[in-house]
C-alpha cells in the first residue's frame, strides 16, 4: 500500500494550453546593451528583447478560446453595435450598475468622470494615489489628498486589508474643506501603489455610511475589484462561504459609479468602462465620451473588444480561475521571501513588489533605487519589471519638488494565465541573484524628464557601471564545479 507523505493537496490552473508564443532568450551582452538603448528604464525596452514580461498586468493577459471565438461576432456598426449591448447587460448582472458608458481603457473613463465631477480647487480623497487616476483628478482643477490607514505605507504590516480608508482621516478632510467641496471619494480596489492591497466590506460598509450622510458619491476604482473580492472571501469573516460574484456584487451596491480598467480583472488586451446609478451622471458623461473616445455606444472599442470584454466577465469574476491568478502571485512572493528578500507584506493580488530601500540601502532616494533595481533584474535575466517609487510619483505640482513616498518599490507583475510556474522559478532566482548582488547596484541619475507621467519615457544614467555577478558563476568560483563525465554544458543561453 502505498500513503501519501502530506496530506497537502495542490491546485492547479484551471485551463489547459492551446496556442503559445515562442519567447527570446538573449544574453547578458545583448541585455546591457539593450538597457543602455532604453535609457535604464524598463518602459523604453522593446518587448522583443524581454524574456519574462513582468512590466504590467495591464492588457497582457492570455484570452480564453471563448473570448476568442467572441472576436469573430464583432458587430462593428458604428452605433448601437450588438456587442456594446451585450457588454452593458454583462456588466448589470455582475456589477450592478445600470448606466454603462464604454472607453478605451481606464484612464479614457478616469478622464471623463473627473470632468463631469470635479470643479476647480475640489479635494479627492482616495485609498492612495494611482498614477493617472490622480493626474486626470489635477487636470479638473481637484487635489488629490491621501486617506488610506498608515499600515498601507508600511511593507512590513501585515494588516489583512492594507487597502482600507482611515475614516478619521477622511473625517478631518470634511470638517476642514467641508463637504461641498468634496465631489467623491475614490476608492481603488486591491491598491496598486500599496502593492495590491485589498479593502474589506466592512470598512467599505463604513465609508458609504459617513459619505452618505453628508452627501459625498463614493467611486469605485474596479480595475482589480474581483481580486480584492477574492481576498474578502478568504480573509474577511463570514465570507468563505459566498462566491468572489457574490461579493462583487455587494461591493458594487456601497458604491455609486466606478470607473474600470477593463485590461486587468477582465482578461482582455484593450477596453474599459464607467458606470453609474444616476442617469444625470450617465448623461453628462454620455456628452462628454463623444468628444474624448466615441459614441456612447463603443467609447473608443471595435465590437469586438467590447465582446472579448463581455466574455472575460463571465470568465474573470469565477472562484477557480482567482484562486490560480493569486495563487501564482503567492507562488512567486513566497520563493522570495523564503530567501529573505525584503518584500511588501501580505502578499497583493496582481504582482510581488519587492522593498527597494531594504534592497539597496546603499542608495538615497535621490538615486532612484526601484529604478536601479528594475534595472539590474533585467541585465541578470531579462526579466522585465516596473518602478514603482519616487520615478512614479512624480513632483507636487504646487511645488515643482519630488514627491517622497514612503513606498520604493520594484513590481513584478503577473500577466494573467500567461506564464508557468517554471517561469516564476527563474524570476525568484533572478532576484535572488539581484540580491547577492546588491553592492554592485549603482545609483542613476535622471537625464530627461517629462512634465507629466514621468515614469514612462524618463531617460537615466548609472553613476557607476553596475557590477553584476552571475549567481551560477559566483558559486562556481567558491566551489570547485562537479563535472559529469561525458556531460555537455547546459546550455543556458540567458545567462
Ligand atoms: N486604475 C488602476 C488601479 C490601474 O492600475 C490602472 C492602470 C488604471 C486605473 C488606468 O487604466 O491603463 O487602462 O488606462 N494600471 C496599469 C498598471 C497601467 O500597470 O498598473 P488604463
Amino acid at each position: 500500500m502505498t500513503r501519501r507523505r502530506s496530506n497537502k493537496r495542490s491546485w492547479a490552473e484551471p485551463f489547459k494550453i492551446k496556442v503559445v508564443e515562442p519567447i527570446k532568450m538573449t544574453t547578458r551582452k545583448e541585455r546591457l546593451r539593450a538597457i543602455e538603448t532604453a535609457c535604464y528604464n524598463t518602459f523604453l525596452l522593446k518587448s522583443s528583447d524581454v524574456y519574462i514580461d513582468l512590466l504590467t498586468d495591464s492588457g497582457t493577459s492570455a484570452m480564453s478560446d471563448y473570448q476568442w471565438a467572441g472576436l469573430m461576432q464583432g458587430d462593428e456598426a458604428y452605433a448601437g453595435s450588438a456587442n456594446f449591448y451585450r457588454l452593458e447587460s454583462t456588466i448589470q448582472q455582475y456589477y450592478g450598475y445600470p448606466y454603462i458608458v464604454p472607453t478605451h481603457q481606464g484612464r479614457g473613463a478616469e478622464h471623463i468622470l473627473s470632468q463631469i465631477l470635479i470643479k476647480p480647487g475640489d479635494i479627492v480623497p482616495g485609498n492612495m494615489y494611482f498614477t493617472t487616476t490622480r493626474l486626470h483628478q489635477e487636470l479638473a482643477g481637484g487635489v488629490f489628498e491621501d486617506i488610506i490607514i498608515d499600515e498601507a505605507h508600511q511593507p512590513d504590516s501585515l494588516h489583512p486589508f492594507k487597502g482600507n480608508i482611515d475614516l478619521d482621516k477622511l473625517s478631518a478632510l470634511i470638517k476642514k474643506h467641508g463637504a461641498k467641496r468634496i465631489p467623491y471619494i475614490s476608492v481603488e480596489a486591491c491598491v496598486n501603489m500599496a502593492g495590491g492591497q485589498p479593502f474589506s466590506l466592512a470598512n467599505l460598509k463604513e465609508v458609504k455610511e459617513l459619505c452618505d450622510r453628508h452627501g459625498i458619491l463614493v467611486i469605485l476604482d474596479a480595475t482589480r475589484a474581483m481580486e480584492n473580492a477574492w481576498f474578502i472571501k478568504e480573509r474577511e469573516p463570514g465570507y468563505s462561504d459566498r462566491s468572489c460574484a457574490q461579493i462583487l456584487k455587494e461591493i458594487c451596491d456601497l458604491t455609486d459609479g466606478c470607473t474600470m480598467s477593463g485590461k486587468k480583472d477582465l482578461l482582455v488586451n484593450i477596453g474599459g468602462f464607467l458606470a453609474f446609478r444616476d442617469q444625470d451622471h450617465y448623461r453628462k458623461a454620455s456628452e462628454l465620451v463623444v468628444v474624448y473616445e466615441g459614441l456612447h455606444t463603443y467609447g473608443g472599442l471595435a465590437g469586438r473588444d467590447m465582446e472579448a470584454m463581455a466574455r472575460g466577465i463571465e470568465e474573470a469574476v469565477l472562484d477557480d480561475h482567482l484562486q490560480a491568478r493569486i495563487g501564482q502571485v503567492s507562488y512567486l512572493g513566497e520563493k522570495i521571501e523564503q530567501v529573505g528578500i525584503p518584500i511588501v507584506q501580505p502578499l497583493g493580488g496582481h504582482a510581488v513588489y519587492l522593498d527597494a530601500r531594504k534592497f539597496l540601502p546603499h542608495l538615497t532616494q535621490d538615486e532612484f533605487p526601484a529604478q536601479a533595481l528594475a534595472a539590474a533584474l533585467y541585465i541578470d535575466s531579462g526579466v522585465r519589471a516596473m518602478e514603482r517609487g519616487i520615478v512614479s510619483a512624480g513632483r507636487d505640482p504646487v511645488t515643482g519638488e519630488h514627491r517622497y513616498p514612503e513606498l520604493e518599490l520594484v513590481r513584478l507583475t503577473i500577466p494573467r494565465r500567461v506564464y508557468t510556474q517554471a517561469h516564476m522559478d527563474v524570476t525568484a532566482e533572478s532576484v535572488e541573484s539581484c540580491f547577492e548582488n546588491r553592492q554592485g547596484i549603482k545609483g542613476l541619475r535622471m537625464t530627461y524628464e517629462p512634465e507629466k507621467l514621468r515614469f514612462f519615457q524618463a531617460h537615466f544614467e548609472p553613476k557607476a557601471p553596475f557590477i553584476l555577478e552571475d549567481m551560477a558563476e559566483m558559486s562556481a568560483k567558491r566551489n570547485k564545479p562537479v563535472t559529469v563525465s561525458g556531460a555537455q554544458p547546459r546550455s543556458n543561453t540567458n545567462k
